[in-house]
């Protein structure tokens, strides 16, 4: 939600900021724009649309100067225009801003009443001009006055014409600070630090930071010394590129079998047949799970409530973020809330978690990134070390997710007794597998891409799955409709009859996701109600699996594998026909429209 960078050191800002800036544009690109201090003053370049077009005007007149800051906007307060986009400034100051100033109306009237002239709907413009109010010779003492008055959600990055210093605050909204020689950085995550530094500071909430050339202080909101605590992030350039990929989606997919390795690396204890998951947290003691996530990860969430009932016998259910918070939640301290979240700051996941905590719950992080403000807060983390997924839509990730999930579920399952080691041992055998049947899966790419395209033309798809590929189902309609806009929608297959059974006709692709496994049956029956309605099937099978070519228009098939572990594969066709028909159509893959990958605000 909003990118924001900044830079103070030898190199020409401008430069820095653009490549920061492009490795921030999965968290919105409705404008673009960058203030350097230049010798002839503060230099503010901005333009509505992608970062393209802000680099071209940059390339035609690139303001000259060493100190910087750059933001990337989804839009919130007003329309993607001009006007409307960052850096805001008011006289000799300028500011980015990630977030919402709740009372910016209110703050406006006052400063409006002051004389105050604003040129844009933002509520960032509002904080811009308060800080200037209060501005005396000392911006980090301005913004510390202003922000007293500010309540909201915000990461900002502020300089002003005569200091030397960028300053900068957070208080929900992420902010890292990137340690160079010579040279110090701001930036919302670690990927545009990258191609500089691996030396991090992670911002706490409530913390500030006033960086110069040659030094980085950290403060709390009042002033006070804050010890500066620096991390060695693991991820690499290379990581963060696109590494020969047509777009990072495509790229991520193809990671799958790597990350899949990476997230049961060393977890599973041959000898033991246990695995190993390093956490303090003592899973024998809770009664009931919470797994509550926004999107993609509330889909990996659900699968992982079904796993954990399986395998476990705890009452698992899993929730959507944004409606657990207000709903009032059944939570105690015998309740496990796991929070399941990519960037692990998804505000919606993060409030829910504080909700839960806040009842009495102890809380659980399955997180890919590491030091996220989610990992910071919650008892205990789960890391998915999925490496780093830059494309919008989610796809590595969720299936690493499922995999880690996989693994807390055993493990639960052999504290709780319900497993035995030979249950557990032999389900972890088969999960060692996972990376070489993601494999086997990704090399039949060409042929899921021979039916993405005979259907791209289609305007509604259906997706049907039953219990643990009821999530499949869900995970495969959304991605569908998120990169290329056709309209899909998910049902768990039972459920079809009872509804969207009404919408099947000749024209209607309904793809149902039935690999062998426990629930293949019924799932069968109702690829066979579809059918005997005129629909399109579009099957997603097991190998082997002969006789549902007699009831389907065409079939994905999968790799055999163990049914509990199934989702993992059985989305992985559904992710590259989501892909193929966008490109086909003409979609911006990596950057769909109007959405964002990091979404911190409500
Ligand atoms: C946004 C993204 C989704 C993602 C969801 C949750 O909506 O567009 O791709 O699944 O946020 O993100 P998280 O980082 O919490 O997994």
């Amino acid at each position: 939600m909003c990118g924001i960078v900044g830079y103070v050191g030898f190199r020409e800002a401008a430069d820095v900021l653009i490549e920061g800036l492009r490795r921030l544009e999965y968290r919105g690109y409705d404008s673009a724009g960058v203030a350097v201090r230049t010798p002839e003053g503060l230099r503010v370049v901005k333009r509505a649309g992608k970062l393209s077009t802000l680099a071209e005007a940059l390339e035609r007149e690139k303001p000259q100067g060493t100190l910087g800051i750059g933001h990337t906007r989804w839009a919130t307060h007003g329309p993607p225009t001009d006007r409307n986009a960052h850096p805001h400034r008011s006289g000799k100051l300028v500011l980015v801003h990630n977030g919402i100033i709740e009372n910016y109306l209110e703050l406006k009237e006052r400063l409006e009443q002051k004389g105050y002239r604003f040129e844009s709907d933002t509520d960032t413009e509002v904080l811009a001009h308060l800080i200037a109010d209060h501005y005396q010779g000392d911006l980090e003492a301005a913004l510390r006055a202003a922000l007293s008055e500010a309540r909201g959600a915000y990461a900002v990055v502020a300089m002003h014409e005569d200091e030397d210093a960028l300053v900068a605050a957070r208080t929900v909204s992420p902010l890292v600070v990137g340690l160079g020689e010579g040279e110090n950085f701001l930036a919302s995550d670690v990927p545009a630090l990258l191609p500089y530094t691996r030396r991090v500071v992670f911002l706490e909430d409530g913390e500030m930071a006033v960086v110069r050339r040659d030094e980085v202080r950290v403060k709390d909101l009042a002033g006070n010394p804050r010890p500066l605590r620096v991390t060695e992030v693991e991820w690499t350039l290379e990581q963060a590129e696109k590494g020969g990929f047509p777009h990072y989606m495509l790229k991520e997919i193809f990671e799958q079998p790597w990350a899949l390795e990476n997230t049961l690396g060393g977890r599973i204890h041959e000898e033991t047949g246990e695995p190993v998951l390093d956490l303090s947290l003592e899973l024998s003691r809770f009664e009931r799970v919470h797994l509550v996530a926004a999107g993609t990860a509330y889909y990996a969430g659900w699968a992982g409530s079904y796993l954990i009932e399986k395998l476990a016998r705890i009452p698992a259910q899993a929730e959507v973020a944004s409606e657990y918070r207000y709903r009032e939640p059944v939570v105690d301290e015998k309740t496990l809330f796991v929070a399941v979240s990519q960037s692990g700051e998804t505000i919606d996941t993060l409030e829910a978690m504080r909700e839960a905590k806040r009842r009495g719950a102890a809380a659980l992080g399955v997180i890919n990134v590491k030091g996220s403000t989610i990992t910071r807060e919650a008892d205990d983390v789960l890391y998915i070390h999925a490496g780093p997924e830059i494309g919008v839509a989610s796809t590595k990730v969720y299936t690493a997710m499922i995999a880690a999930l996989t693994l807390l579920a055993i493990r639960l399952g052999r504290l709780r007794g319900t497993l035995s080691e030979a249950e557990s041992r032999a389900l972890l055998h088969e999960m060692k597998k996972l990376p070489r049947l993601a494999e086997a899966t990704l090399e039949r790419a060409e042929e899921y891409r021979r039916v993405a395209a005979k259907y791209h033309q289609a305007t509604d798809y259906l997706f049907l799955g039953r219990n643990l590929h009821a999530p499949t189902a869900f995970e495969g309609a959304l991605k569908l409709k998120e990169i290329s806009y056709i309209h899909a929608e998910a049902y768990p297959a039972g459920e079809m009859k009872h509804g969207p059974i009404a919408l099947i006709d000749e024209h209607l692709p309904v793809v149902v996701v039935s690999p062998k496994g426990p629930w293949y049956e019924k799932t069968r029956s109702n690829l066979q109600e579809v059918r005997a309605r005129g629909g399109r099937v579009i099957a997603v099978a097991t190998d082997g699996d002969e006789e549902i070519r007699d009831h389907a228009e065409e079939v994905l098939y999968i790799p055999e594998v163990h049914p509990l572990l199934s989702p993992i594969l059985a989305v992985i066709p559904l992710q590259l026909l989501a892909y193929e028909t966008a490109v086909l159509l003409g979609r911006d893959v990596d950057q769909p429209r109007n959405l964002a990958k990091s979404v911190t605000v409500e």
